[in-house]
């Protein structure tokens, strides 16, 4: 199955995602079902080959959402992850068996450092548990993956064992990760050629790369390890993953496109004109924003700011742009709608920027549009963007709604917030003092409604530029074990952060009503979480 040449022969390379795992599990991504199930969506439409739901045995509220993946995906294999031990890959069969192609991901480290320290196990006794335990998962699943966790810190003679027993143990799939972010370029480039030399059985699987960021070489490792024959590259939406992050999906995507002359006869079946819709479902569903300045999907990726540039752009896209904005799905017109834009100008500039609704949807949204065109001039993409996946997001209904807010603060007194809520229909109002308007207003929420509520992270950002800017707030509350993520719009930055915090609160309510009045705190995900 393996190629492991670099010649001209054609070659089709598969794109493992695995926003929904490796990603999900970095800091400050964490994201609800409904979340990844869009995210999920979006991968399929990217075309990716193979999604990495989650890891299954890590709490039950993961084992649901990789099931429910599993379930919803119609094309793509559906992968969990599962350490190399037989009730880990029982729970990841379980979650994904019901997937058009499942497939489990088992894994165990084969550096001295992890077998001495983590494993406390001999190098014999690592083998004969990857080679059992990949027996084990192929008596239950026909794609079978094997990741040799930290191979790039593992003794040679013993990754090729490793490699060349799960082969014959039945792995359709050997993955060579580089988890700490340790490999150079070209050193990675040739471990993976001299794994293709030196291991007999290699053309019996499909070779992949998992590389990590730690020195900002994710993705020059991965284009150097598909140069030496690698077969499948593993990556993130955006790069969110474990610490610096796993290498970004839409720049290794474009890195074959545009360079194909150092990828000969080189294909992946991604979409690329669905990136940048990808890339902007992972930052509304985690909340973790992308840089300006980051590859293909930032704000300044397609920005020319110096005039010489905007001359030689105006001569000659091709002077300062090696890909176009439309290759990634970055629409040229950006059109701007203003108060006297009809539903039909609406509606259509929604489904041109690629989302679908329903006509109850359509006529909320548009009603929220005609509020916002009467504080803002003009309403951009970005504003009909962040307004539609703000109610993409929205996984519940909305019991407990905005009705007003009256704040007093400057630098001389105590913030005070007066807050009036809609709640089941019944108005009902407090007012808090606290370190500011934002803390005085979530103060004033979280008595009035007496929730123990703990704040894990809270950012604020501008949708446009210009003085009448929407604010976007993103939150995470913490309520005992579980974490709750928010988020809200408005031209008013107090607004934005209020929305925010009643957006997760409404999760809060619905689980606290799903679970027959027993505080949400305490419902099934407190279980302490496992992770690789
Ligand atoms: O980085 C890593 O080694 C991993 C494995 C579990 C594949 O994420
Ligand atoms: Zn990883």
């Amino acid at each position: 199955m393996s190629t492991g040449t670099t010649d001209n022969a054609a070659r089709r390379l598969h794109i493992f995602d695995t926003t929904l795992r490796d990603g999900e599990q970095s800091p400050g991504c964490s994201m609800n079902l409904k979340e990844k199930l869009l995210v999920a969506e979006q991968l399929e439409g990217l075309k990716v080959d193979v999604i990495e739901a989650g890891f299954a045995v890590a709490s039950p509220g993961d084992f649901e959402s990789v099931r429910a993946i599993a379930r919803a995906v119609k094309t793509a294999s559906v992968a969990s992850l599962s350490r190399a031990l037989s009730k880990d890959i029982d729970v990841a069969w379980d979650a994904i068996r019901d997937a058009k192609r499942p497939r489990i991901h088992t894994f165990i480290a084969t550096s001295p450092l992890h077998m001495q320290y983590k494993l406390r196990m001999t190098p014999d006794a690592v083998f004969e548990q990857a080679v059992k335990m990949v027996q084990y998962a192929r008596n239950l699943c026909p794609e079978v993956q094997f990741s040799l966790e930290d191979s790039t810190r593992s003794e040679l003679d013993f990754v090729y064992r490793v490699v060349e027993g799960v082969i014959r143990a039945g792995a359709t799939v050997v993955n060579i990760p580089d988890t700490v972010g340790y490999a150079m370029p070209e050193q990675f480039g040739a471990f993976i050629a001299g794994i293709f030399a030196h291991v007999p059985n290699i053309r019996k699987a499909r070779i992949a790369i998992h590389c990590h960021n730690d020195l900002g070489l994710a993705v020059a490792n991965t284009l150097a390890a598909i140069r030496a024959g690698a077969d499948q590259a593993e990556c993130t939406i955006n790069g969110i993953g474990e610490r610096a992050g796993n290498a970004a999906l839409e720049e290794v995507v474009m890195g074959l496109r545009t360079r194909p002359d150092f990828f000969p006869g080189v294909s992946c079946a991604v979409d690329t004109t669905r990136l940048y819709n990808a890339s902007r479902s992972v930052v509304a569903a985690t909340g973790s924003r992308v840089q300006a300045n980051k590859a293909i999907v930032g704000e300044n990726a397609f920005a020319h700011e110096a005039g010489i540039h905007q001359h030689g752009m105006m001569a000659h896209s091709g002077t300062y742009e090696i890909m176009t904005p439309e290759s990634i799905g970055l629409p040229k017109n950006r059109m701007v709608l203003g108060k006297h834009s009809g539903r039909h100008a609406f509606e259509t500039r929604l489904t041109e920027l690629g989302f679908a609704f329903s006509d109850a949807a359509v006529q909320l949204l548009f009603a929220q549009f005609k509020d916002l065109a009467d504080r803002k001039k003009v309403v951009s993409d970005a504003d009909l963007e962040a307004m539609a996946r703000q109610i993409q997001g929205q996984s519940v209904p909305e019991r407990i709604k905005l009705d007003r807010f009256i704040v007093n603060s400057g630098n001389t007194i105590t913030a005070t917030s007066t807050v009036r809520l809609l709640k089941n229909g019944i108005l009902v109002e407090h007012v808090a003092i606290g370190d500011g308007p934002i803390d005085a207003s979530f103060k004033a929420i979280e008595q009035m409604l007496e929730l123990d509520l703990k704040l894990e992270s809270f950012s604020l950002g501008a949708v446009t530029g210009g003085e009448d800017a929407q604010g976007e707030a993103t939150i995470k509350v913490r309520c005992g074990e579980r974490l709750y993520n928010g988020r809200g719009l408005s031209t008013d930055i107090v607004e934005a952060s209020i929305r925010a915090l009643l957006d997760a609160v409404n999760v809060l309510l619905q689980e606290r009503e799903s679970s027959a009045g027993k505080s949400p705190c305490l419902s099934g995900e407190s279980v302490p979480k496992v992770s690789p």
